[in-house]
């Protein structure tokens, strides 16, 4: 029996991978660039066995069956493939944060997997492999394999499809105040949702502009322009959800309680307080600030009426073996 256990964070876009080239591969139709967030993790433990009659998974000591069984054992199959072994493995992973708080885990979650299979199955990949594994598992997980600020290159091919750091964790100070107004699972998840994005007429017209808008962000985040990173990060999780809601069918993912938070960070944006938003695929909203903001915007937060819980993460390290 071989076994390992990795770590990995989860991460939050600033610029949203939103829509397939490839949906088997996983391959994006733009780039995208993201924060991982320390202090959230999963940590995944993998052993091959050969006793074993199939692949056996739990997550927080629940075991999985179905569609994610089989999302799991699709990339375990990738890894015997590449070191030509066959035993199945037993698979334990852990979250350290809040399931329903709205914080994607399957990008920690493959992530963590990715190291932990292959360095159980015996075999040393490079980041860059480390990081289309996991996006063959899902794809924000590549992102959460190098440390820091990060960027998923689109790519067009399995090869060309990987993530990369931009910046190490101690570049900038920046807080992700992860605001949870809803525990209630989402309807539409983000495979399906990928899925629908090109029934939007908009998609095509995002998609176009995505270089550009990476382009700003990446120059934003190198030269810790908050300014800058608020504007282009605002309209990007804009034009998403832009897309979202005028895909056949619609995916409206906001509650009340969310755009009640987005209207105050607004405000406070024009007040001079350096504070911006971004929504993935569910109610909750994730304000950024820098580090010495972090305790005011989290108090004024606190009282806005809705808001449940608010979460806070700074910028985190690769995934890593311990
Ligand atoms: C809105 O990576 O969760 O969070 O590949 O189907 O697992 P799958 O999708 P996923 O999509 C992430 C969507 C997003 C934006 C982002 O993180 O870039």
């Amino acid at each position: 029996m071989t076994t390992a256990t990795a770590q990995a964070h989860p991460n939050i876009a600033f610029i949203k991978y939103w829509g397939d080239l490839d949906p088997c591969l996983r391959i994006p139709s733009n780039g995208s660039l993201s924060m991982n967030l320390a202090g959230l993790e999963t940590r995944t433990r993998v052993s091959f066995d050969v006793l074993l009659q199939g692949d056996h998974v739990t997550v927080n000591g629940q075991v999985m069956g179905g569609a994610g069984l089989e999302r799991v054992s699709a990339l375990l199959d990738r890894v015997r493939e590449m070191a030509c072994m066959r035993p199945f493995a037993r698979v334990e992973s852990e979250n350290n944060f809040p399931m329903g708080a709205g914080i994607a885990s399957s990008a920690s979650a493959f992530a963590a997997l990715a190291l932990a299979a292959s360095s159980a199955a015996g075999l040393s990949m490079s980041e860059q492999q480390l990081s289309r594994l996991a996006r063959s598992g899902s794809g924000s997980a590549c992102r959460s394999v190098p440390g820091g600020f990060v960027e998923w290159q689109a790519g067009q091919t399995d090869e060309e499809s990987y993530a990369f750091s931009i910046a190490p964790a101690g570049h900038w100070d920046l807080v992700d105040c992860i605001v949870v107004v809803s525990q209630v699972h989402k309807p539409v998840g983000s495979t399906e949702g990928h899925a629908l994005a090109l029934t939007s007429p908009l998609q095509s017209a995002r998609v176009a502009d995505a270089l550009r808008r990476l382009d700003l962000c990446r120059r934003a985040v190198c030269e810790r322009d908050f300014e800058a990173f608020a504007d282009i990060v605002e309209l990007d999780s804009n034009l998403m959800h832009a897309v979202m809601i005028t895909s056949t069918p619609p995916l409206l993912y906001w509650q009340p309680a969310t755009v009640a938070v987005m209207r105050a960070v607004q405000d406070w944006r024009n007040g001079g307080l350096p504070v911006c938003y971004t929504i993935d695929a569910g109610p909750n909203v994730h304000i950024l600030c820098p580090g010495e903001q972090a305790d005011e915007v989290e108090e004024r937060l606190q009282s806005i009426e809705g808001v449940q819980q608010v979460l806070m993460a700074r910028p985190g390290g690769p995934a890593k073996l311990v």
